[in-house]
This record gives C-alpha cells, sequence and structure tokens, in this order.
C-alpha cells in the first residue's frame, strides 16, 4: 500500500468527529493517518480522546493571541508544517478563519458542516432545518474557502426528519452520519478521488451505501 497521507485534525470541543477519523485510520487500508490533532481550546475534551488513542496533541489557545487572529493562524500553520502534515481536517472548529491559514492550506483543508450545505451555513442548524420544516437534513464535507461554508462539496449524507422530532434527536441522527461520512470523505481526498473541485451546491459523491444514510 502506499504511504498514508499525514493528516491533522483541528478541533474546539467534544472531537467526536475527530475520533471517528483516528477510529478510520486505524484499519489497515485506511489510506491517511492521523499525526495530529490541535485544538484552540485548552480543555478541549477531544484532545485526550486523542491523546488516548495515542496520537500526537496541541492545544493553541485563541485567547493567548488577544485579538490577533493573524498571529494565532500563523502559530496554527508553524505547527502544522513542523508536523508534515498535508492534509488538515477541520472537526468542530469553532473558529472563524481568515485568509492566512486559510489560504496557506487552499485545496488541502476540508471541513464537515452539519447540514445539506448550501442549506444551513453557520450555527444552530439542527433548530433551522427543523423551523424550515425540511424532510430531509445532513450533513457535508467540503473545502475550506475564506468565505464560510461555502467550499466545493466534496460529499454529503442526507437524514430523514421524522415526525416529533426534537433538535436533539435530529443532532444526533446527523451526527450518526457525520461519523460515516467524514472518514469515507477524507479517504477518497486521500486517495487522489475526489476529483476536481465542483461548484457549491453539488454533490460530487456520497460514499455512504444505499440506505445507510440514517440511524
Ligand atoms: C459537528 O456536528 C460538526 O459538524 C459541527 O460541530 C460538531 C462538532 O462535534 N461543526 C460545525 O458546526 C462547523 N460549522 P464533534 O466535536 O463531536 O465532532
Amino acid at each position: 500500500m502506499a504511504a498514508r497521507v499525514p493528516v491533522a485534525v483541528l478541533i474546539s470541543g467534544r472531537g467526536s468527529n475527530m475520533a471517528a477519523l483516528i477510529e478510520a485510520a486505524a484499519g489497515p487500508d485506511y489510506p491517511a493517518r492521523i499525526a495530529l490533532v490541535l485544538a484552540n481550546v485548552a480543555d478541549a475534551p477531544g484532545l485526550a480522546i486523542a491523546a488516548a488513542a495515542g496520537v500526537p496533541t496541541m492545544a493553541i489557545p485563541h485567547r493567548d493571541f488577544g485579538r490577533d487572529r493573524a498571529a494565532h493562524e500563523r502559530a496554527l500553520h508553524a505547527v502544522l508544517t513542523g508536523a508534515g502534515v498535508a492534509l488538515v481536517c477541520l472537526a468542530g472548529y469553532m473558529r472563524l478563519l481568515t485568509p492566512v491559514l486559510v489560504g496557506a492550506w487552499a485545496g488541502r483543508m476540508i471541513n464537515i458542516h452539519p447540514s445539506l450545505l448550501p442549506a444551513f451555513p453557520g450555527l444552530d442548524t439542527h433548530a433551522r432545518a427543523l423551523a424550515a420544516g425540511v424532510k430531509l437534513h445532513g450533513c457535508t464535507v467540503h473545502r475550506v474557502t475564506e468565505v464560510m461554508d461555502q467550499g466545493p462539496i466534496l460529499a454529503q449524507a442526507a437524514v430523514p426528519v421524522l415526525p416529533g422530532d426534537t433538535e436533539d434527536a435530529l443532532a444526533a441522527r446527523v451526527l450518526a452520519a457525520e461519523h460515516r461520512l467524514y472518514p469515507a470523505a477524507l479517504a477518497a481526498l486521500a486517495r487522489g478521488e475526489a476529483g476536481q473541485p465542483a461548484p457549491a451546491g453539488a454533490i460530487l459523491a456520497n460514499p455512504l451505501p444505499p440506505g445507510g444514510d440514517g440511524d
């Protein structure tokens, strides 16, 4: 098998998507390895999960840099470069990025977002999906560009919105889909199967098996 692509995962909190990526990368045929987990919050719970899995971790708290977002991102970039990673996965990294980091990693940084983009960019996606009355909701893996939640779409998974759904129930259904979608999308990218960027809004690939779109 070809050398695995070294990947950094950026987190801010719980890190369940990060954990899904680490678990997938432990598989013998997975084309990427998680070389580093980096957080912008010193006590992000995901850091302990990564460390327990034997993955190197580091926190670079944005608070240490005051209002200087660019300086924080230069520090992140230096660590990412030093770790020799080829791809960066944002996984619940809840910090708006500036052109400093986005530009440095253009084409090599992806994100998972809990909606079927371009619907419901931003926060509170599940509450907004319920309020809008949509019957399908889901998650999207996309390339990161300077416009939040608008980079070219690499993969999406849909889940049904069921009668009587609460925000928590819907969030849990989407999260289960995220945990399958993100490892599959990263694997496709690492194998060079993700193809050229598509216009935002296109569904390029859904690597989930038929019927595997909800729990
Ligand atoms: C996930 O649902 C992820 O899609 C979302 O935050 C959650 C992080 O959970 N990301 C965004 O909303 C980014 N716009 P996790 O820390 O357990 O992976």
